[in-house]
């Protein structure tokens, strides 16, 4: 009896303090405090985008010895892990964003946050030209603004290869708005293919879902459209769900090329139990309105009809990059993207940070390297605001005649804080979800690595997934939204 009232009594202590961290956290995040005001004395530092990179650095950056301006297209941060999930409404697109302001009025300082697109970058007048790409615009739309410090995080845009037709035709997954245009495809196709009187041939190419690209985007991809046809499809649509076909074609020999073999073949032979044809050594040539042309191993064409096709074949530097990199290209001569020093400073110019998928660097283009990148600069601000705040006072020190003990112990202060470590990457490991509940894992382990699949891995990927969220908000959401899928299932409303 005791141990039972002992167990109840831990119980019920533990829900009340989650549930009063809970509280607490919400009031606090929606009850910001007063933020020092602007200071036209302080620098400007201008950061460009709000993804992976930016939005490290917002969030460990003391900008109490800074004006901090945020541009970007738009005004939320999207935790792209989880993006997957949204093309089958497992997860709905609002839980995995978080609003910039909830981020920037917890500053320090008062932050400008303005939703707009830069499309020049002057690294000699050192100013940035932006606009307002949005439906609805005010008078003014169009602007330019001065930087001292520029951080420079625009990511990348998909990759084509300047194939035919894919533009036109296929669907990405890069963007929350790409996420939700592939849900809709999905029911749309299986709603015209269940259209009264539609010919056999054409219910077989709109039921086929084709997959370009064999990095971990297509193959999470691949992994959460089966999960949407065994859980849901097949419930809602009987006569159709068993001619849902999945295809993933990749040019190059294997799927996920950066894990290691053994998670490599557990990969393949889960999507073959789960019959998702996977087409390696096959290179798309062109991308027609109903049928894509790919070049086979044996350097035949083949054609793949598909009703919907999702294109993930890597990334590309955005027009903004390519542009600066002009500017400055007797130094900016890499095709791949911006290139900085081990400080992450843009070489060739003066002022400018680089950092995230914009950059051409040893390390892949990742939200982890993005994101580690960020919090180092965030700490690199905060030593060149101190060594500022220490100059000052050697200089008030030396005016003021004090002693030399003084005036040595300052000077070396400053040295202290000028010395800025370079940027060093950790690695934490590789993880991508392959569908079924399961999930693959490359961790780096003391000095070796530990290979991790499976039903544990899932739950391991989940958890990693959810305690890196950036928000207590996007926390409570996702989690919902998991228990919703288990619960009440997919909607396939086409809304
Ligand atoms: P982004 O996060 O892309 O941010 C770029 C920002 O710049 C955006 O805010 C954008 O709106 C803004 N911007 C664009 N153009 C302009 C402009 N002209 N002016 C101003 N701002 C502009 N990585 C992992 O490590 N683990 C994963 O599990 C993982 N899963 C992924 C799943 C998907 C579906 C995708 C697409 C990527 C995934 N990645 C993952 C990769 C990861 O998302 C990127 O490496 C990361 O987003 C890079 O961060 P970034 O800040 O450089 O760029
Ligand atoms: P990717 O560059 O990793 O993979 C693209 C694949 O497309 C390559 O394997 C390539 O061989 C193939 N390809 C290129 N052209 C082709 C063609 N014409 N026909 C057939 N195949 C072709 O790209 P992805 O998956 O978009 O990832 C981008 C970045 O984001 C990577 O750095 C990746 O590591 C990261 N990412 C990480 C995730 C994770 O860790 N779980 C999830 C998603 C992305």
């Amino acid at each position: 009896k005791n141990r039972i009232r002992t167990f109840a009594r831990t119980v019920l202590v533990t829900i009340l303090a989650g549930g009063g961290y809970v509280v607490w956290r919400s009031y606090e995040q929606r009850h910001p405090g007063e933020q020092l005001p602007h200071d036209p004395k302080l620098p400007t530092v201008v950061v460009l985008g709000n993804g992976w990179a930016s939005t490290a650095f917002l969030k460990e950056l003391d900008n109490s010895g800074y004006n901090v301006v945020v541009i970007s297209p738009r005004n939320y941060f999207l935790f792209t892990p989880l993006l997957p999930s949204v093309t089958v409404g497992t997860l709905s697109a609002r839980s995995i964003l978080e609003p910039t302001r909830f981020l920037t009025r917890h500053l320090k300082r008062k932050t400008e946050v303005y939703e707009g697109e830069v499309y020049e970058v002057d690294p000699e007048k050192k100013t940035v030209r932006f606009v307002d790409n949005s439906e609805i615009k005010g008078e003014v739309d169009g602007t330019e603004i001065s930087y001292d410090y520029l951080v420079y995080a625009v990511g990348a845009e998909n990759q084509t290869f300047g194939i035919k037709g894919v533009k036109e035709n296929a669907c990405f997954l890069k963007e929350v708005w790409d996420a939700e245009k592939i849900r809709t495809r999905i029911v749309d196709c299986i709603e015209a293919a269940n259209f009264s009187g539609q010919t056999q041939e054409e219910i077989d190419r709109l039921l086929s879902f084709v997959v370009v690209g064999g990095g971990p985007t297509g193959v999470e991809y691949a992994g959460e459209l089966h999960d949407f046809l065994m859980e849901d499809l097949g419930n809602w649509y009987p006569d159709l769900a068993d001619r849902i076909k999945i295809t993933l074609i990749e040019a190059l020999p294997n799927v996920l090329p950066m894990f290691s073999k053994q998670l490599i073949d557990y990969t393949m032979s889960t999507f073959q139990e789960n019959k998702i044809n996977v087409q390696t050594k096959t290179m798309v040539k062109e991308v027609q309105e109903k049928k894509l042309i790919a070049q086979n191993e044996k350097k035949e064409l083949v054609e793949y009809p598909y009703g919907l096709l999702v294109w993930a074949t890597g990334n590309t530097a955005r027009q903004v990059t390519k542009d600066l990199m002009n500017r400055l290209s007797s130094t900016q001569n890499s095709r791949r993207g911006l290139l900085v020093d081990e400080h992450l400073r843009l070489l060739g110019s003066d002022g400018i940070f680089a950092l995230g998928d914009c950059t051409a660097t040893n390390y892949a283009p990742t939200a982890q390297v993005a994101s580690q990148q960020g919090r180092y600069l965030a700490r690199v601000f905060s030593k060149l605001h101190k060594k500022e705040l220490l100059l000052n006072e050697l200089e008030q020190a030396k005016q003021v005649g004090a002693e030399p003990a003084k005036l040595d112990s300052l000077a070396n202060a400053v040295i202290r804080a000028s010395n800025i470590a370079p940027f060093h990457y950790s690695h934490q490991g590789s993880l991508a979800y392959i569908g079924s509940d399961k999930a693959i894992a490359d961790l780096p382990v003391f000095q070796g690595n530990l290979a991790a699949a499976g039903l544990a891995t899932y739950y391991f990927w989940r958890s990693a997934y959810i305690s890196q969220l950036f928000s207590l908000r996007n926390r409570l959401l996702v989690g919902t939204d998991w228990l919703k899928t288990k619960v009440l299932g997919r909607d396939v409303s086409r809304a």
